[in-house]
């Protein structure tokens, strides 16, 4: 008898269920009403009393080992682990939360200033960021040698080739291919050499916009920056020019918004001025025009551009540069919200 009960014992712990058909079948017979363990318990009476402690707890053995077995294996289908209990899923279960990610602040506000753009007939252009010193200062009216270079501290490749300054020069490679009329804005990242703090960093990113055609003046650049102010930052937006200069705008200026948080009353964003600088503009200097090839006596034009980084600072009161590029998630999670 000995003999027959570790036969089964060892034939339990070598049976292996596929699914759940093939558990049941196993559970009856063993454990079942008329299964091997039932009539082992019948045949148990008839024992003698010398073996009757070691075929009493071989029994036991396998009545423990048996149901272990099927507890085993009603778990693992129970928990979806096998590919038969499909059957087991439960597909009204609410999911478990998956991370979402967010657009980057200086995205979204690029974006916002390509709408507002794009809403007055505006395109995007793009050009490479690494430049020649045609594109990047020589076409735009900066003469060789001449201290303007300076304004823009440069980092050079090689003696000729150097990363972009500005988009200004996406403007050049724009002229040179495309007869006008032509209404672009230039989003891009831009590079100078400078020390990285809270107001300054090596690189940031512009958007700068051009407009040639037939007897465009100045009062048309002045209009399309306030409708560009009044739509980023609110239709009670004010705009003043001042009188400034770049090499490729003849006249210059640089445009100030009455400050989007004191509405002009004086606060610490706008050093108690009630106004905001953000952009640079100009009417595109003639010698500009004819160095790409268009006749400047046909054709005239504005241009402006302005930082990505200053306008997202002041639509969503960041205080420092560094944070954009820091990549904390801290800080670009709070824009997860920001549906644009
Ligand atoms: N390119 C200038 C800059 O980088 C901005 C500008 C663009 C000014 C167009 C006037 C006209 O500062």
């Amino acid at each position: 008898m000995i003999e027959k009960i570790n036969k089964l014992i060892e034939e339990v712990e070598q049976f292996k269920a596929e699914n759940i058909e093939q558990l049941e079948k196993f559970r009856i017979k063993i454990l079942g009403s008329k299964g091997s363990l039932k009539e082992l318990f019948q045949d148990f009476k008839t024992v003698g009393a010398e073996t009757k402690k070691e075929v009493g707890q071989a029994i036991n053995t396998l009545k423990v080992k048996a149901e272990e077995k099927v507890a085993f294996y009603k778990n693992h289908f129970e928990n979806n682990l096998s590919s038969s209990s499909y059957n087991h899923i439960d597909l009204t279960l609410p999911s478990g939360n998956t991370p979402v990610g967010s657009m980057h602040p200086i995205s979204l506000i690029r974006n916002e200033i390509a709408d507002i753009f794009g809403r007055i007939g505006y395109v995007i252009a793009e050009g490479p960021e690494i430049e020649d010193d045609w594109h990047n200062f020589t076409a735009l009216n900066f003469p060789p040698n001449h201290p303007a270079r300076d304004m823009q501290d440069t980092f050079f490749i090689e003696k000729e080739i150097a990363l972009r300054t500005h988009t200004s020069s996406v403007q050049v490679r724009i002229m040179e291919t495309t007869p006008p009329p032509i209404r672009i804005i230039m989003p891009g990242r831009v590079y100078r050499n400078e020390a990285i703090s809270a107001r300054a960093h090596c690189f940031f990113h512009q958007v700068e916009g051009l407009y040639i055609a037939e007897k465009v003046s100045f009062a048309d650049l002045k209009q399309t920056l306030l409708y560009f102010a009044k739509e980023m930052f609110g239709e009670n937006t004010n705009i003043r020019l001042r009188p400034s200069y770049f090499p490729f705008t003849e006249p210059s200026a640089e445009m100030d918004v009455s400050c989007p948080f004191c509405k002009g009353s004086g606060c610490n964003i706008c050093k108690g001025s009630g106004w905001v600088e953000i952009l640079g503009c100009g009417m595109v200097d003639p010698n500009v025009l004819e160095n790409c090839n268009i006749n400047s006596d046909q054709y005239s034009g504005f241009a402006f551009g302005m930082g990505i980084e200053r306008i997202t600072m002041l639509k969503y009161q960041i205080n420092d540069l560094r944070l954009f590029s820091e990549n904390d998630i801290r800080f670009l999670e709070q824009f997860k919200s920001v549906l644009l």
